[in-house]
């Protein structure tokens, strides 16, 4: 196959029916965190922790999204997207986690529901994006055995609102993500450390994964449903033993540690005594089944590939990452190496799974810093990137993946949680002084490209 031309690609060469997107989180974007009867969330209570986000940044106005939702929708639009990808804040819904419904929240999202309608763009609804509620933490949030009735019964109240009008469904973000820098390294709310608190909450949330699958498939009629994962092509340093090992383990952590129960294959191990005894506790005929749930479609996030190398001093994985600086590799403002190949292979890897009906892009984008200057923002690196990247992806697709669609990260700048306001991912500039929002030269690319 010739290699394809980065500057020449068109979205139509993706097919008329692949989807394009651009994604948002509600504790990212929304703010009023703390009015309109919403509940406090982990990282409400967590960024007020000194030290824990950088320049001691809140999420509490974030993007003011809650107030500017309907020119929000209207810029999503006129970027050229078909699709936006927004998710519910579960203390919104609910402020205590449980129990009582806040019925402002609830019209909330039916508003803007409705708002995306009435503009042509359909919703594609994430259950949730990492925002747990405070009073959920309480009782050991993902830890605790109680977390899967809570989250079953959110996913209800969500689905009997909505279900008439979003048929599209992800029903978590990221579970890797969220339990490792949550639950294990502790630089994510809700900042628990170690391995006994990260397991635990990692058999809770694959329980939800699945539980949230099937009560949206009785609940929402002709429901396309699907989950996320974070994922990157893991690069052994060298060819040597000890760094192949190293690599296997931190792929069976990142890459395969939620997918392969969905699909029915139980927690993977790698041959790793840590992972052999947990998927052992794990593995009854009951717990595999209920790990399972027949997505309509698999959603993968890419940002970066890792390359490993092996290092008796980190307890347990004996794992470390050699940053793409330290390699002299291009990276993006958070330092993460920009490889277009290493998207490619990732995809690849995915669909090597047998049984999984259709793969989704459900976020891929790059942090730059950027500058506001007359109104303008020439972000002519993002651009680069998501030219490579697409074309990466164009050439996945063109071999016969069976990929729906891509979704950027993100709408605009937001709070990117530990990082704050500091790192950029939008095609949208946010001025978060006066919310005043700027097209940047990539939104403008996208809108051009789109519409070829
Ligand atoms: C998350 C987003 C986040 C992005 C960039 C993903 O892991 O889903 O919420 O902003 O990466 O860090």
């Amino acid at each position: 196959m010739p290699a394809i031309e980065k500057n020449m690609i068109k979205a139509s060469d993706f097919g008329s029916d692949f989807i394009w997107g651009v994604a948002t989180a509600a504790a990212q974007v929304e703010g009023a965190a703390e009015a309109y009867g919403k509940g406090l969330s982990i990282w409400d209570t967590f960024s007020k922790r000194q030290g824990k986000i950088k320049k001691g940044h809140l999420p509490t106005t974030a993007c003011d999204f809650y107030h500017s939702y309907k020119a929000d929708v209207e810029l999503v639009k006129l970027l050229g997207f078909k699709v936006f990808r927004f998710s519910i804040s579960w203390p919104r819904i609910l402020p205590d986690g449980k129990g009582r419904v806040n019925k402002e929240g609830i019209l909330f999202y039916h508003q803007l529901i409705d708002e995306c309608l009435r503009q042509g763009i359909v919703p594609y609804v994430t259950l949730y994006h990492w925002d747990l509620p405070h009073a959920l933490e309480e009782e050991g949030g993902w830890t605790a055995f109680s977390i899967n009735n809570s989250f079953n019964h959110f996913v209800s109240v969500c689905a009997k609102e909505y279900g008439d009008k979003v048929k599209n469904w992800i029903v978590l973000n990221e579970p890797f993500g969220f339990t490792s820098l949550g639950y294990m390294l502790g630089v994510h709310a809700p900042g628990k450390t170690g391995l006994t608190n990260f397991f635990s909450a990692v058999h809770h949330t694959a329980i939800a994964q699945a539980d949230g699958g099937r009560i949206l498939r009785a609940e929402v009629k002709e429901a396309n449903i699907g989950t996320s994962f974070s994922c990157s092509e893991i690069i052994p340093h060298t060819h040597s033993e000890a760094d192949l090992l190293a690599a296997k383990r931190v792929d069976c952590l990142m890459n395969r540690l939620f997918i392969e129960p969905a699909l029915g294959m139980g927690y993977p191990t790698a041959g790793w005594e840590v992972m052999e005894r947990f998927s052992i506790q794990h593995s009854t005929w009951r717990h595999t089944e209920r790990l399972t749930f027949d997505f309509d479609f698999i959603g993968i996030q890419n940002y970066f590939p890792l390359t490993i190398k092996y290092n008796a001093f980190i307890p347990v994985v004996q794992a470390w990452e050699v940053k793409a600086k330290n390699r002299k590799k291009p990276h993006t403002a958070m330092g993460w190496e920009i490889n277009p190949d290493s998207f490619y292979n990732i995809i690849r890897q995915f669909a090597t799974y047998p049984n999984i009906p259709q793969l989704m892009i459900t976020e891929n984008g790059a942090a730059y810093h950027d500058k506001l200057n007359n109104y303008q923002v020439h972000d002519q690196e993002r651009i680069a990137y998501f030219q490579q990247y697409l074309a990466a992806l164009l050439k996945a697709k063109r071999e016969g993946l069976n990929i729906a669609g891509y979704m950027a990260w993100t709408l605009m700048d937001n709070f990117e949680w530990a990082e704050g306001y500091n790192a950029r991912f939008g095609l949208v500039y946010t001025d978060f002084k006066t919310q005043q929002r700027t097209v940047k030269d990539s939104g403008l690319w996208f809108q051009d490209f789109l519409n070829h």
